[in-house]
């Protein structure tokens, strides 16, 4: 019986004692100083990124920080605020005048016409911003935003990584493409094509 509680008291001693021997740190601190994010030791993906203009993703607290590749370099009308100088009730009345100004090669093949039009994402007085359902004005680099208002299961996919692209390496910092950099917002079905064939063969041979 003695030696039990003998063997009870070294226990209780040992499993109590809260600094590492010979160290005089608390456990606590070690563990936490092991976990705590190590910038992957300096390597970085940078040299592989090419200088890419970017953004960081806003909206997902949860998340370690990335960013977006910019889409204003790409974007071929911006800044649209060049002829977009007033509201554009006004423009478009003046197109109804005197004819179509711009834009024509440019139609809706999206989600149906009572539930999407130009200004389910396009603001009316500042072009250069895109707008969600509720109104709030979004930048045209963070137009995830405006599709994730939709797509939830695709923009949760996208910024956990299984939806989408990443440039670079592996190494951080993670850079990911938009939406727009694949899906035309206009027409976003991606095209069935034909499989990548050897060179010099016809589509004939290919489909004997
Ligand atoms: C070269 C001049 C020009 C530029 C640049 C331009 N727009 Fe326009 N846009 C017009 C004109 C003019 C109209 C009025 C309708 C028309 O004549 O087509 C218009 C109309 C629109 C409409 C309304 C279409 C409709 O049928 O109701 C949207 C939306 C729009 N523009 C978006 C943009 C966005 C977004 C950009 C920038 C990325 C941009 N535009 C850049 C000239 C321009
Ligand atoms: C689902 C949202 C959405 C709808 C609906 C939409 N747009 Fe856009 N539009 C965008 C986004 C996002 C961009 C920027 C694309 C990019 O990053 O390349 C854009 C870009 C543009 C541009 C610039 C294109 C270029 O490459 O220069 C014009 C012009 C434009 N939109 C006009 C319109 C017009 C006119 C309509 C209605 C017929 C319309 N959009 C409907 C989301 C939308
Ligand atoms: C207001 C809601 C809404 C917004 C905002 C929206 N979408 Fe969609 N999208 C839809 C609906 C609805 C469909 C389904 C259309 C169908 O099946 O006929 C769709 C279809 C698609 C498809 C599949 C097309 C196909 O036929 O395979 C893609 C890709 C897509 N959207 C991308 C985007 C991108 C990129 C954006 C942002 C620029 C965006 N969507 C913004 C409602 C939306
Ligand atoms: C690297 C290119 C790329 C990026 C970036 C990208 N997608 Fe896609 N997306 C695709 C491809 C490829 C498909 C599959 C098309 C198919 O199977 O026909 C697809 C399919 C879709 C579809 C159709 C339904 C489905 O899941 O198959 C939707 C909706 C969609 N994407 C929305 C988005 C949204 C929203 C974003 C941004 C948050 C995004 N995509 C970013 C390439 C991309």
């Amino acid at each position: 019986m003695n030696r039990l509680f003998l063997l009870l008291l070294i226990c209780l001693g040992s499993c109590s004692r809260k600094e590492v021997p010979g160290h005089g740190q608390h456990l606590l601190e070690l563990i936490k100083e092991a976990t705590e994010p190590n910038s992957n030791a300096g390597v970085t993906g940078e040299q592989f990124l090419d200088g890419v203009e970017r953004v960081k993703a806003k909206g997902f607290p949860q998340m370690p920080e990335f960013f977006v590749a910019s889409r204003t370099p790409k974007i071929e009308r911006f800044p649209c605020g060049r002829c977009h100088d007033q509201p554009l009730s006004k423009l478009v009345q003046r197109s109804a005048d005197e004819g179509k100004k711009a834009h024509w090669s440019l139609t809706l093949q999206h989600a149906p016409a009572n539930t999407m039009a130009c200004k389910t994402c396009h603001g009316e007085d500042k072009m250069d911003e895109l707008v969600t359902l509720n109104g709030a004005t979004v930048n045209m680099n963070h137009s995830y935003q405006v599709c994730g208002q939709c797509h939830s299961k695709q923009i949760k996919d996208w910024a956990g990584g299984a939806h989408g692209k990443r440039l670079g390496g592996w190494a951080p910092p993670r850079v990911v493409n938009n939406c727009a950099a694949c899906h035309n917002p206009h027409r976003p079905a991606v095209e069935s094509r034909l499989p990548a064939r050897k060179e010099n063969t016809t589509v004939d041979e290919v489909t004997r």
